[in-house]
């Protein structure tokens, strides 16, 4: 798609983050916006900030996970622009931080029902809206580089990545025949609020195995204010949809990157492969015990990443 002009876009997440800084670029190419937010006062920002500019807003509080509130949000959709999006972004997504061994039923249903269960009800509401509205246009997904491998740190997490990151592909084959592209996009750091995720956790899954509390959720908006700009990052996405390519993969030498990942999943493979990974985790550590990278310097002292206090057999990694 290389024409934005007067198409209508419904970003998930619309209201922080990655997703504010797509309303933000894509309002500016001559969208029509629609913001669909968990948080009231991410929309009321979102408002606040459209306010003056041109551009046609529509804010809508939507949890993803809700699916009859999900093809609500779409009748809406319809009945205030006139059509069903040409463009989606499914970019909401939320974050937990823990040992995997300590994780909970509800760590995962959380996780993944939002990050990957979310995803998947933007696809099966929107999509058959958008073959039958026959004017083609383009889904977006903001998975993440971490779905691109296990994550001991965050395991729910990168399973709803990976998951995301595969069933995009699916759809990028299945839709090419109705013009419509399809694009998943793996960043690294982004500057945002998903440090703040667990405000808006519901309440029947909120039993974790981690320790989340004041102190980690402050050390996450300090993580978090590392990374690529909101705003930088769309327009990498912007030219991604242009040239309707499917991995949107936005860091330096990500060819480099990438087959270094695949190098990994091969080396699994085998004995010697295994030993070579060994090695390799081996000297990212001591690296790290070095020279303590900026955005994780006071990890340990906010107690981040650890299991619930209560959970006394996990050892220490
Ligand atoms: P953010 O927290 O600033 O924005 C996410 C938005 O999603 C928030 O406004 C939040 O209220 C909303 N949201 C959360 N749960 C929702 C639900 N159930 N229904 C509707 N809206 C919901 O975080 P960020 O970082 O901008 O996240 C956007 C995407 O980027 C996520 O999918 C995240 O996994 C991904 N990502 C983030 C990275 C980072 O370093 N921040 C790195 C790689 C990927």
């Amino acid at each position: 798609m290389k024409d934005f002009a007067g198409k209508i876009a419904f970003i998930t997440g619309g209201g922080s983050g990655a997703g504010f800084g797509q309303a933000k670029v894509f309002a500016e190419a001559g969208c029509k916006i629609v913001i669909a937010d968990i948080r009231q006062d991410h929309l009321d920002q979102a408002k606040a900030y459209f306010r003056d500019k041109k551009a046609q807003v529509h804010t809508i509080k939507l949890d993803i996970t809700d699916r009859k509130a999900y093809a609500a949000a779409a009748d809406e959709v319809e009945k205030v622009f006139g059509s069903p999006p040409q463009l989606l972004f499914n970019t909401a997504g939320v974050n937990t931080f823990g040992p995997t061994e300590a994780s909970t039923f509800e760590d995962y249903d959380w996780v993944i029902g939002v990050d990957l269960g979310g995803v998947i009800n933007g696809m099966v509401t929107f999509v058959p809206r958008m073959i039958k509205a026959g004017k083609g246009g383009h889904i977006t997904t903001v998975a993440s580089w971490g779905g691109l491998m296990g994550q001991p740190g965050c395991a729910p997490y990168s399973a709803a990545k990976a998951a995301v990151i595969n069933l995009m592909e699916s759809y990028y084959i299945a839709l090419k025949q109705y013009g419509i592209g399809v694009s998943v996009v793996c960043p690294t750091g982004i500057i945002s609020n998903i440090g703040e995720s667990t405000y808006t956790r519901p309440k029947h899954l909120e039993n974790t195995g981690y320790n989340v509390n004041d102190k980690t959720i402050e050390f996450m908006r300090y993580h978090y204010s590392f990374g690529i700009e909101p705003v930088d990052l769309a327009r990498v996405i912007k030219k991604g949809i242009e040239d309707g390519i499917l991995y949107i993969v936005p860091m330096p030498d990500a060819e480099k990157a990438l087959r270094a990942n695949f190098e990994r999943v091969i080396d699994y493979t085998t004995l010697e492969g295994m030993k070579r990974q060994d090695e390799i985790e081996k000297k990212r550590r001591e690296e790290r015990q070095k020279t303590t990278p900026k955005n994780i310097q006071g990890a340990a002292e906010a107690g981040w990443g650890k299991a619930r206090p209560d959970i006394t057999w996990v050892k220490p990694r």
